[in-house]
């Protein structure tokens, strides 16, 4: 089938799609600029996923992070903390709790923080909220206003762009260098700092390069984050998932052990394996109390949205007063599996990859989109086209922002069989179309 009929076939299967749902409502109501034309690649193209497995084709979910979804991986929620959970339910923790969270979880945080990344934190330091989604809708909400320019990575985890438009700012892309392992350029980032820069977001291990930043980085951006009296703001979500290096520091406070203020988020969706539980944190590292206002602000944001789910809070202290092996049982599985895609890119024809230090996304370069001939204009229209042949759903480079382009992001969190199944089938796909 033609590329162009592909891409037809895609927005007019989104458009169908957003007809049902909003169609109707749309001519009699005026909707808010601001949530129109949202994207997310990593579930846009679920919906045309979801339609192929309708018609009763195999897909292979390669396109979210999500551990525990059973049409993705094979890892699942330790029984203890789902009977914690279940526990909590029925000995009365049903009722809405504190909207900073359960005060012995964030006691139990503190000192875990404390444990893992030196952190001196008070429970008061702690926000509970609905994963890390939440800390970055609330930390966005607080600092960005129309004209507002929030530095990100270039490669994007995409929220963190959507987030800024909503509240009306301009996300600010620094590159993350593929040639040099996917490390961000200081000297590219000095030149994007600006008057208007309300925050600088860190992710590392990085979704969706999987690279942790280097400390040189780090200690850079000390420097220029404290000339400029910027926040660092850091997502550290995948910081237990971690493989050769797993004794690094992904927390910048643990690098620079100095006062810069830093706003933290992390989560218990992935490292414990709870993604539909919705649970995350903030922590607001600050020896010298410059982000006082900023958390008093976002204490009355959290009090609006009246608490996060409590029985998995209190699944989540259990987790952390008894932490048993599923993390890093998870973790040497996934460094078999990231291992075994690695070599399979590298027999590939056309696709070449870094080697992640951590999380669970592969990022491979689709080479043969610069090559003479090659049928596909873009990367989405390629990801689409293997999708609507093979089954193999991933998403495309693109959706990651400017620095994503001609790239897809594959999850290696199936099993060693299944994921050399889906390779198999991308080989011989590419086979097919490049000759
Ligand atoms: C970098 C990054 N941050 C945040 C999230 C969302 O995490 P949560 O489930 O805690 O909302 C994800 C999910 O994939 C992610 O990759």
């Amino acid at each position: 089938m033609g590329v162009n009929k592909i891409q037809k076939q895609f927005n007019l299967v989104l458009l169908v799609h957003w007809w049902t749902m909003h169609g109707r409502e749309e001519k009699k109501m005026k909707i808010a600029k601001r949530v129109q034309g949202m994207e997310y690649a990593i579930r846009d193209i679920a919906i045309v996923g979801d339609e192929l497995a309708k018609k009763g084709k195999k897909i292979y979910y390669f396109n979210i992070g999500d551990p525990v979804n059973p049409a993705v991986s094979d890892f699942e929620t330790p029984d203890y903390i789902i009977e914690s959970l279940a526990e909590a339910a029925r000995n009365g923790y049903n009722m809405y709790g504190n909207s900073l969270g359960v005060h012995e979880l964030r006691m139990k945080i503190a000192e875990e923080e404390g444990r893992r990344n030196g952190l001196n934190l008070d429970p008061d330091d702690i926000i509970l909220t609905s994963g890390v989604s939440e800390a970055i809708f609330f930390v966005t909400a607080a600092l960005v206003e129309d004209g507002d320019e929030v530095l990100v990575p270039g490669p994007v985890y995409p929220p963190y762009i959507s987030y800024t438009k909503f509240f009306g700012g301009k996300h600010v892309e620094y590159e993350l260098v593929e040639n040099n392992d996917w490390q961000p350029d200081i000297e590219d980032f000095k030149t994007k700092v600006t008057k208007n820069t309300r925050f600088i977001l860190l992710c590392s291990p990085n979704n969706p390069t999987g690279v942790l930043y280097n400390q040189e980085f780090i200690k850079n951006l000390n420097d220029l984050a404290a000339e400029h009296d910027i926040p660092l703001v850091s997502d550290e979500i995948y910081d237990q998932i971690l493989f050769e290096k797993q004794n690094s520091y992904t927390c910048p406070v643990s690098t620079l052990k100095n006062d810069l203020p830093i706003i933290g988020m992390n989560g218990f969706s992935k490292a414990h394996l709870s993604t539909g539980w919705r649970l995350g944190y903030m922590y607001f590292h600050d020896p010298e109390g410059r982000l006082n206002g900023l958390k008093r602000n976002i204490e009355s944001l959290a009090r609006i949205r009246l608490c996060v789910n409590v029985p998995a809070q209190h699944a989540a202290i259990k987790t952390l007063e008894d932490p048993k092996d599923h993390t890093s049982n998870m973790v040497n599985k996934l460094w078999k599996r990231r291992d075994f895609c690695v070599k399979r890119i590298a027999e590939i024809d056309g696709l070449s990859t870094n080697v992640p230090d951590g999380a669970f996304y592969l990022f491979p370069r689709l080479d043969f989109m610069e090559w003479d001939g090659c049928p596909w204009k873009t990367d989405k229209e390629f990801v689409l086209d293997l999708l609507k042949d093979t089954g193999v759903m991933t998403v495309y480079g693109s959706g990651f922002g400017k620095y994503g382009t001609n790239h897809l992001r594959m999850t290696y969190l199936a099993p060693v069989d299944v994921l050399e199944e889906a390779f198999n089938l991308i080989e011989g796909f590419l086979q097919d179309n490049l000759d």
